[in-house]
């Protein structure tokens, strides 16, 4: 990010802060969209919805709604950000294991596109507010496909173990269940692997284990409205810069190939759209040298950027203020946890008290999963579009 990064314009800022590249994630909305319809021709054969998990700034939000994605929500706190950045109703879906009345309560009242809805207990739950709400709420049952260990193993949620989803042995048992209900009506499918997933192949045995889904559905002549596949793709966050933007035509393709139905897709997509225009930027506080490593300490931490600390995520760093030889470094942050790490033996240009440090690919997982331990403030956001900062 060296020379693109303008320093002097951001100097009289409280580091650490998120910095969003809005050149790099209009064209990775452009590059989605044209992916979407390269791949599907007719116009209503799919929907992206954004995973607003990844990133609810408003800011982001607004661009990402005027491209004409819809919303993936977990919480009604998520809802109403969707709905705020001018996301409609019938573009939103609300996926999540433990669903709170008050906020299944709001979904209703909407409208909303979609309940994906991960157990019969649940269901009925829904159904008894929508009854009590005179409404008709529509459903997809999440199923749990029993596959997939990806990237790091505290994110799969496609598997038995996982809490997430019914069984899809379960599922005649479920839609047995469902038709007893008056006020829901069972819409689609909707599944969802994993993330971080680079092999698009990956997703091959998720779409077999739709089409024998499918093929239950039918026995049971039940008819749907489409299915919701999920989201999960990949980026390259050791190289942020040879491939900023996400493979999305081959991420489409599986499914076009392998999917044996003509209903609609849908998509719920968050890292691939938003991690690579991010950035954590820091300063460097101290240069310490230890017995065996030089310890750059940052005034960034685990409370703005969780993933490396979490789940051991590799993110890249870089001095961009030092244009002097590299030395190694382990940069940390100030927390007094042991995990407050943000990388091992990294190569940065000499560093300094005062110097500033990037930390890549974090748009997505990153100002989400902000905390405030330690008192910390919340992270605030700049943006690389003038018109943004206010
Ligand atoms: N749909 C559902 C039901 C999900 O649970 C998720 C993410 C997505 C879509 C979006 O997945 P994506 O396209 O972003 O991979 N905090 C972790 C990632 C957790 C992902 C949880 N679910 C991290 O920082 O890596």
């Amino acid at each position: 990010m060296k020379g693109s990064f303008p320093i002097e314009k951001f100097a009289s800022e409280r580091t650490p802060f998120y910095y969003y590249d809005i050149n790099l994630l209009r064209t990775t909305l452009a590059e989605l969209g044209n992916a979407l319809t390269s791949t599907y021709e007719t116009a209503n054969i799919k929907q992206v919805h954004f995973a607003l998990k990844a990133n609810f700034n408003p800011e982001l939000l607004n661009i990402i709604a005027h491209y004409g994605l819809g919303a993936d929500c977990a919480t009604g706190g998520e809802i109403r950000f969707a709905l705020n950045a001018g996301i409609p109703p019938s573009a939103i879906v609300f996926t999540g294991v433990g669903k709170r009345e008050e906020d299944i309560r709001l979904a209703v009242s909407l409208g909303i596109g979609r309940f994906n809805v991960e157990s019969v207990a649940e269901l009925e739950v829904i159904n008894e507010i929508a009854t009590s709400m005179k409404k008709r709420a529509s459903f997809s049952f999440r199923v749990n496909p029993d596959m997939g260990a990806y990237s790091y193993a505290n994110v799969t949620t496609g598997m038995t173990e996982n809490k997430f989803g019914i069984h899809h042995s379960m599922l005649a048992d479920a839609v047995t269940a469902a038709k007893k209900m008056r006020s829901v009506r069972l819409c689609g499918l909707h599944f969802h692997i994993g993330t971080q997933i680079l092999d698009t192949s990956d997703y091959i045995p998720l779409c077999n284990r739709i089409n024998q889904c499918l093929e239950l559905l039918k026995t049971m002549q039940v008819t749907i409205k489409d299915i919701n596949v999920g989201g999960g793709l990949g980026i390259e966050y050791e190289h942020p810069n040879h491939r900023p933007v996400a493979d999305f035509t081959s991420y489409f393709q599986v499914f076009k190939k392998h999917l044996r139905t003509d209903l609609p897709i849908h998509f719920e997509l968050g890292r691939s759209i938003v991690a690579p225009c991010g950035a954590l930027i820091s300063k460097v506080l101290y240069v310490k040298e230890g017995l065996h490593h030089n310890f750059a300490i940052i005034d960034g931490s685990m409370t703005e950027l969780i993933r490396p600390a979490l789940y051991s995520a590799y993110h890249r760093i870089e001095n961009i203020t030092s244009d002097e030889p590299e030395q190694e470094y382990d940069v940390v942050g100030p927390i007094s946890e042991h995990s407050d790490v943000f990388g091992k033996s990294v190569m940065l240009n000499r560093c300094h008290r005062g110097d500033y440090i990037a930390i890549r690919s974090a748009g997505a997982y990153g100002e989400s999963m902000a905390s405030h331990f330690n008192c910390r403030p919340l992270p605030k956001a700049f943006f690389s579009d003038d018109n943004l900062n206010s």
